[in-house]
C-alpha cells in the first residue's frame, strides 16, 4: 500500500503519473479549454472527449481539431473509439502527430449511433475484440495504451473481469472502470464492489468511475476498493476546484476549511470562458459555455434566474455582467 492515499501511477514501465486523480473523457465538455483549466487545478491526467477513429481515418479537420493538447496538460490522453483494430491503425499516424501521453479505447460509450456500429460499449460484448484492437495498436506504437470498460452489457452479462484480462493481455497498461452496466446509462448507482474486485484480479493499474461528486466520493471510492485512483466525470463539470480539494483530502485526511466564494467561481467560469474564446471566437464560445455556466453556479440562492439570463447570453460582456450580479447578489 502506497503511504498517501493520493500517489504516483506508473502507466506502463515508460510512464509515470505524479498522482491519481484524473479528468475523465466527457464528450461536448473535456475539450482544450476545460481540460486545461482542470490541469491548473491539479488534474494529473486529462482524457480527450472521444474521437472516431474511423473519421481521424478519413482525416477530418473537425476530429482531429478534438486532440489539440494544452500546454498546461500534466500527462494528455487521446480517447479513441472504433469496431475494429483497422480503423485504429490507420488513425495512429494522426493521432501520434498530437504527441499525446495515452491512447485510450473507449469501450464504455452507451450511445445507439456508436453502439450500432460495432464500437463503444458494443465491444464489452467481444473481449476478443477488445483483445485485437489493443495488440493491434500496441505493436504500432511505443504510446501506451489504456482502456475505459464498463461492468457489462446488463446486469446479466456482468464481465468486466473478462474485457480488463482481454485489454490487459493485448498491452493495455491501465484500465478504467465505469462501474455501470451500458444498460444503465449513467443512471442508477455504481457498483463500486464492481472496482474492488477487479482491482483484486488485474495485473495493471485499476481507476474507479461513477457516482464521483465530491472530495469525499473520492476517498470511500479509494478505501472501498484499494483502486489505484479516481476519475472524476459529471462531478468536474462546473467544479474545475474538484482536483485541488480532492488532493488535499487525500494528501491529508481533511478538507480545506474554505468553501469555494462565488467570487472564485465566476472567476474560474470566466477564464474558462476566455479559453474557449480563443480557440472558437466569441460567438461560439459564449453559446457553448451556456451549457457549462448553468454548473458553475448550482445549488446557490438565485441561481435559476442566472441560467434564465444565460440562455441569452452571446458575447463576453452579457457574461461578465450576469456573472457580476451574481456575485454581488
Ligand atoms: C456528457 C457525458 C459525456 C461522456 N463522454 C464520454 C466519452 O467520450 N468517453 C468515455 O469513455 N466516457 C464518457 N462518459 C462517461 C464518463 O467518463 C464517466 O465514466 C461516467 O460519467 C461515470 O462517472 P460519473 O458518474 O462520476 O459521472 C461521458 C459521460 C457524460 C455524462
Amino acid at each position: 500500500m502506497p503511504d498517501s492515499l493520493y500517489h504516483p501511477v506508473a502507466i506502463g514501465p515508460s510512464l509515470v503519473a505524479e498522482g491519481n486523480i484524473f479528468l475523465a473523457p466527457l464528450a461536448g465538455f473535456t475539450d482544450m479549454a476545460f481540460r486545461s483549466l482542470c490541469a491548473e487545478y491539479g488534474a494529473d491526467a486529462t482524457f480527450s472527449e472521444m474521437v472516431s477513429a474511423e473519421g481521424l481515418a478519413r482525416e477530418s479537420y473537425k476530429t482531429s481539431a478534438l486532440m489539440e493538447r494544452a500546454e498546461n496538460e500534466r500527462l494528455f490522453a487521446v480517447q479513441l473509439f472504433m469496431n475494429s483494430p483497422d480503423p485504429a491503425i490507420r488513425a495512429l499516424p494522426l493521432v501520434a502527430a498530437e504527441k499525446p501521453d495515452i491512447i485510450d479505447i473507449n469501450c464504455g460509450c452507451p450511445v445507439p449511433k456508436v453502439v450500432k456500429t460495432g464500437a463503444g460499449a458494443a465491444l464489452l460484448k467481444s473481449p476478443d475484440a477488445i483483445f485485437r484492437i489493443v495488440k493491434a495498436i500496441t505493436n504500432e506504437t511505443d504510446i501506451p495504451v489504456t482502456v475505459k470498460i464498463r461492468s457489462g452489457w446488463d446486469s446479466s452479462s456482468i464481465n468486466y473481469l473478462e474485457t480488463a484480462a482481454a485489454a490487459a493481455e493485448g498491452g493495455a497498461v491501465l484500465i478504467t472502470l465505469h462501474a455501470r452496466t451500458r444498460v444503465q446509462g449513467y443512471s442508477g448507482q455504481a457498483d463500486y464492489t464492481h472496482i474492488a474486485n477487479l482491482k483484486k484480479h488485474s495485473a495493471v493499474p485499476v481507476f474507479g468511475s461513477g457516482d464521483l461528486f465530491t472530495p469525499e466520493d473520492a476517498l470511500r471510492m479509494i478505501t472501498e476498493t484499494g483502486a489505484d485512483g479516481v476519475m472524476f466525470a459529471r462531478g468536474a463539470i462546473g467544479n474545475p476546484f474538484i482536483f485541488s480539494e480532492t488532493r488535499q483530502l487525500l494528501t491529508s485526511g481533511s478538507k480545506q476549511q474554505k468553501e469555494i466564494s462565488r467570487a472564485a467561481r465566476a472567476e474560474a467560469f470566466l477564464r474558462h470562458l476566455d479559453m474557449v474564446v480563443k480557440v472558437k471566437g466569441e460567438s461560439l464560445a459564449c453559446r457553448e459555455m451556456r451549457k457549462h455556466a448553468g454548473a458553475y453556479i448550482k445549488g446557490y440562492p438565485g441561481s435559476a434566474a442566472v441560467r434564465r439570463d444565460i440562455v441569452q447570453a452571446e458575447a463576453r460582456r452579457d457574461y461578465y455582467a450576469i456573472l457580476n450580479r451574481w456575485v454581488e447578489s
